[in-house]
């Protein structure tokens, strides 16, 4: 029987881990399953954790306000040495970009414990953008010996990098698994209803090279468009960081079809993504699962490590630049064309199967 522990501690990696902890864990024949969470993300964590009914064996509840780059590695490093020395697992497994995957991963590397990544090969090959993320992946692939690529593109992102091609394994991305069960025709909330009748842009932001001037010039862009276009509601479920909450409040207070609201949990956030009419965003995750529900997502980022998403039509990038993003944004809501082309559904990024393939991979 193996050993695995899955390390993980934001939100996303935790909405794409826990399919995959109770796969794992539906399978004690095989696996003995350690959960260890950073605590890099407080209330954003813990809701998912309670939505897929994962209890954590391991806390480092490592979450400061404010919190810098240091702060995280450094947190994660000095506390999770004794948690792997104690526990010594065949393999830790390790999600994504994030500063929690980056520092798990090196400290399994220094007790010379095997890693395992899941969601590698991701590339943009722009060390600044995102930033840390590209430089967290492509350190966590340096240290990994085994690849669960989401896709063909970053399974050839990793042999570009000479890694072994029978180390890398196709799974699709364990963020769709969730989807096959979270979106619901009967679903209902208030503020769903609230936009009912007009068009409803769904609103995210909190990349770490945005926070500034390029989040001002993006809220101020969409709000002009929407003052312009009486039909349009907006929801934004805002991240918790205090500086993208200080942004938010400067720029879009005072517009009342605009709604500012806490962090949803994952299955109202995928339902009320079903019922947008298009996104605005510069999330990881949210790119991987727009194409599946068919939605156009505007990605308020000058890169993408998500091209699929690009070449199946639903995403395009529009930059951080106030002027694009009003020119793109308004296209989309004024030529049903351009609309109609970016929003039909595709599966890009897998079948909703992923932790059934890497738990029968990790298994042999
Ligand atoms: C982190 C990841 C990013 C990922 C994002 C997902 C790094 C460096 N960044 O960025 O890759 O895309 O999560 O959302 O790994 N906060 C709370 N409560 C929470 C979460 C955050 O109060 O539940 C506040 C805290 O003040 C915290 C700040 O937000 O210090 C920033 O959190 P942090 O994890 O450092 O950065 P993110 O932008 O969330
Ligand atoms: N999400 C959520 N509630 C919200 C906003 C987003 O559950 O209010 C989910 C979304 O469906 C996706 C993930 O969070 O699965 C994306 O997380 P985020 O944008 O914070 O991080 P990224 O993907 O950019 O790393």
């Amino acid at each position: 029987m193996n050993k695995a522990m899955l390390v993980f501690g934001t939100r996303p990696e935790a909405i794409k881990m826990c399919p995959l902890a109770n796969e794992l864990r539906s399978r004690p024949e095989d696996f003995e399953t350690v959960v260890c969470v950073t605590g890099q993300h407080r209330e954003m964590l813990d809701q998912v954790l309670g939505v897929f009914g994962v209890k954590p064996d391991y806390d480092l509840h490592v979450m400061r306000p404010g919190q810098t780059l240091f702060d995280i590695t450094s947190g994660v490093m000095s506390k999770i040495k004794s948690v792997l020395a104690d526990e010594r697992p065949d393999v830790v497994l390790v999600h994504g970009d994030t500063t929690t995957s980056f520092a798990a991963a090196l400290a399994a590397f220094y007790l010379q414990i095997p890693v395992g990544h899941v969601e590698a090969g991701l590339r943009t090959r722009n060390l600044y953008s995102p930033w840390p993320e590209e430089f967290n992946r492509q350190a966590v692939d340096v240290i990994s010996s085994w690849y669960f690529a989401p896709t063909e593109t970053s399974r050839q992102n990793l042999l570009d990098e000479a890694k072994p091609g029978d180390r890398i394994f196709v799974t699709g991305n364990t963020g769709i698994d969730a989807l096959r069960t979270t979106v619901r025709e009967s679903y209902s909330d208030p503020e769903l209803g609230w936009a009912e009748g007009s068009r409803l842009i769904l609103i995210t932001a909190h990349r770490r090279e945005n926070l500034g001037e390029p989040m001002h010039r993006m809220f101020r862009a969409i709000r002009r468009v929407m003052e312009e276009r009486p039909d349009t509601k907006a929801i934004y479920p805002i991240h918790m960081n205090p500086q993208v909450r200080k942004a938010a409040h400067e720029e879009l207070d005072g517009f009342d079809r605009l709604h500012i609201i806490d962090p949803l949990e994952v299955v109202d956030f995928h339902n009320f993504m079903a019922r947008s009419h298009l996104i605005l965003t510069d999330s990881g995750g949210i790119q991987e699962e727009a194409p599946s529900l068919g939605k156009p997502v505007l990605v308020m980022r000058d890169t993408t490590e998500r091209p699929e998403g690009v070449e199946a039509g639903t995403l395009r990038l529009v930059g951080t630049e106030e002027p694009t993003i009003y020119r793109e944004f308004s296209r989309l809501l004024d030529d049903p064309a351009e609309y109609k082309a970016m929003s039909h559904a595709s599966n890009p990024y897998g079948d909703g199967h992923a932790s059934e393939r890497i738990a029968r991979i990790l298994a042999k």
